[in-house]
């Protein structure tokens, strides 16, 4: 049995910088991994992989990225791997915080270390960029500045200032980063800044419950309060779990999660 942790990350900031001719679009973004995680657990084997999901409704299991991520690897071997997976959702789903992303990515580290690191980072970051834009960071994780479509990376640090622990406030809906890209009308851009966010007022457009919930929470943030990724998930750094924000988020129906930087 081979156990591991997949941790999630918030956006510092993401910044679109147009809309490119295969329909994705450029960013500039800082990514920050976190200590919210979900955990797995792998037999590994030789027959086809078998995934067991605990904690989520995620959907049809063959649209997994857990198994997107063997696919992609097996497509490179002579002897494909499998086995059984058990993975333990504690990640929010549909919020932003790339928890299907951080699976793909830690499951392709735990199928390289197993294989004896058969594949470079160079080859696991373009596996990882094939089976979605988020997915590439999380190979290495930490802090890092994200281009192109988030998978070109250089390793990075937060702002200056930047308090390295916070809350998560996760709404009671999620918000469908296609709808939320779909909706962009991009605009000229300045240098981006803490909690800059270029996708939220297309989310709270898309998510009017969005609107309100941030209407009413944002005068009581203590620090930099910003939407992480395509939402619905706010960030609140250096901030308490027993503060009037987390309080009320709670009483409006989000649940409070906190959190540190790794
Ligand atoms: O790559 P991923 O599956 O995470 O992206 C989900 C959707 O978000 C894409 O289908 C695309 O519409 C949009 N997207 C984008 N530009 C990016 C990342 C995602 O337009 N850089």
């Amino acid at each position: 049995m081979i156990g591991f942790q997949a941790a999630c990350k918030i956006n510092l900031y993401l910044r679109v910088l147009g809309k490119r001719d295969d329909g994705f679009h450029d960013l500039d973004t800082l990514f920050q991994q976190i200590n919210v995680v979900d955990d797995l657990l792998w037999n590994p084997g030789d027959e086809p992989l078998s995934l067991e999901v605990k904690g989520a409704q995620l959907g049809p299991v063959g649209d997994n990225l857990i198994v997107r991520a063997f696919q992609r690897v097996n497509r490179e071997l002579d002897t494909p791997v499998g086995g059984q997976m058990v993975v333990t959702k504690r990640i929010p789903i549909g919020g932003g915080l790339g928890g299907g992303s951080a699976n793909a990515g830690a499951t392709l580290g735990a199928i390289n270390r197993y294989l004896g690191d058969r594949f470079s980072r160079d080859e696991l970051v373009r596996f990882a960029a094939d089976l979605g834009s988020d997915v590439p960071f999380f190979i290495e994780g930490g802090c890092q500045r994200g281009r192109g479509r988030g998978e070109r990376l250089e390793i990075a640090v937060p702002p200056h200032g930047t308090p390295n622990f916070g809350c998560l406030v996760l709404p009671p809906f999620g918000i469908s980063t296609a709808e939320v890209f779909r909706n962009l009308v991009v605009e000229a851009h300045s240098k981006p800044e803490l909690g800059d966010n270029d996708l939220f007022e297309t989310a709270l457009a898309v998510e009017p419950r969005l609107r309100a919930l941030d209407a009413e929470l944002r005068p009581l943030a203590v620090g930099p309060w910003f939407m992480s990724g395509s939402g619905s998930t706010m960030v609140h750094l250096g901030a308490p779990l027993d503060c009037d924000l987390s309080t009320t988020a709670r009483r409006l129906g989000c649940m409070v999660v906190p959190f540190q930087f790794l």
